[in-house]
């Protein structure tokens, strides 16, 4: 019998939370920062070095492995953790965010998505069950509902709908869930809360989710376009309102300072492509701030990223070297920059987490936000 998905709440800081997630592949500390592996690799970074820089989950997308490799394919082949060589927690997206924003032409009935794919415009249908099924099926340790993700401004009777229809939907995964045995594997299933940037419709959400029996719950259509204020006072009200005793997941944040402001507000677990598509792009996230390699300012300084880290991609390489490697539009330099981001993301939870266990969460974040104001000069 596998032990049950569990969350333990560890130390506060005011609203901020350190705790662990125990799910069949290991502990998740958190506060969490979870790379994204949409097509199941953290791209332009090997799994060991991902690991090697704290990450204890990593996201995979049902959307993607659906259509490739497909979900009956990585199933036969021993499920995502062996397929993607990542034998410690996987947490997997619905879909239902990417079927919104990457397939082309998509039709939203009470039953689910039909969608033409973005790859070869051939036709699928996804359902709340279909994509519990998916995520069964790629063995993911942290599944989302199936949901309805509104860009943002949208009216108030747009946003009302969306909300209700991912609450039907949040029912109607859980009871799939179930069915398919995800909670006897140890496996865990969170709702996720909606109501666009309307105070009310958001409260509703939070009420109505904490009323179902969810292992954790999730904040989404949030970072949506949005200013910042907008979602913190969205947290502010849907923070408290859920149950103390579960992880919260605000999904698809964000900017490290997103990060330490929501987790002052109660979130336990992020994910965003920020750090890697950055990297890839030539953009570092560093203690320093935001330093963009592309910058001519670079080309003769001898220095590395950040001397004083363990990483060997913000220590051991110049930034004159990572400088001609992104102007080259070398393989190398998207692979180290995106290697320091992660690691720089996952040092800033370490950070995190010990500043709230020491309750000194409030301290941490003025000297983190003194850091990157004051630069690297
Ligand atoms: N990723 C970022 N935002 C969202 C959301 O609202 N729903 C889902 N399913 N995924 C997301």
């Amino acid at each position: 019998m596998t032990a049950p998905f569990a969350f333990d709440l560890l130390a506060t800081d005011g609203r901020a939370r350190r705790g662990t997630i125990t799910t069949p592949h290991g502990v998740v500390r958190t506060p969490a920062f979870m790379p994204v592996g949409t097509q199941g690799t953290v791209k332009a970074m090997f799994m060991d070095d991902v690991r090697a820089t704290g990450a204890d989950v990593v996201l995979g997308n049902t959307y993607h492995l659906m259509l490739r490799p497909t979900a009956e394919r990585v199933a036969k082949l021993g499920g995502l953790h062996r397929f993607a060589n990542w034998p410690h927690t996987i947490l997997t997206d619905s879909g239902g965010f990417q079927v919104m924003s990457l397939a082309q032409i998509r039709k939203l009935t009470e039953q689910g998505v039909t969608f033409q794919s973005h790859i070869d415009g051939s036709k699928h249908e996804m359902s709340p069950e279909r994509s519990i099924e998916i995520q069964g099926l790629l063995g993911s340790d942290i599944q989302m509902q199936l949901d309805e993700c509104l860009r943002l401004p949208a009216s108030r009777a747009e946003i009302d709908r969306a909300m209700r229809l991912s609450l039907r939907w949040a029912a109607r995964s859980r009871q799939k869930f179930e069915a398919m045995g995800g909670p006897g594997l140890g496996q865990g299933l969170y709702g996720i809360v909606q109501g666009g940037d309307d105070a009310d419709l958001r409260a509703t959400s939070a009420r109505e989710l904490s009323a179902m029996p969810f292992e954790g719950y999730s904040v989404g259509g949030l970072a949506v376009g949005e200013p910042q204020a907008v979602m913190l006072a969205m947290l502010d009200i849907v923070c408290p309102l859920l149950p103390e005793a579960k992880p919260r997941y605000l999904m698809g944040v964000g900017t490290p300072d997103d990060i330490v402001e929501s987790v002052a507000r109660g979130i336990d677990q992020f994910d965003c492509v920020m750090p890697t598509r950055a990297g890839r792009h030539g953009l570092a996230y560093t203690r320093f701030g935001k330093i963009n390699l592309k910058n001519a300012r670079h080309a003769d300084d001898p220095r590395p990223l950040d001397e004083s880290s363990d990483c060997p991609a913000l220590r051991d390489y110049s930034r004159a070297y990572l400088h001609h490697l992104v102007r080259t539009g070398e393989a190398l330099g998207a692979m180290l920059l995106t290697w320091a981001n992660v690691a720089y993301y996952q040092s800033l939870m370490l950070g995190i987490r010990d500043a709230i266990e020491a309750r000194r969460y409030a301290d941490f974040v003025a000297e983190t936000k003194a850091g990157w104001a004051r630069g690297d000069l």
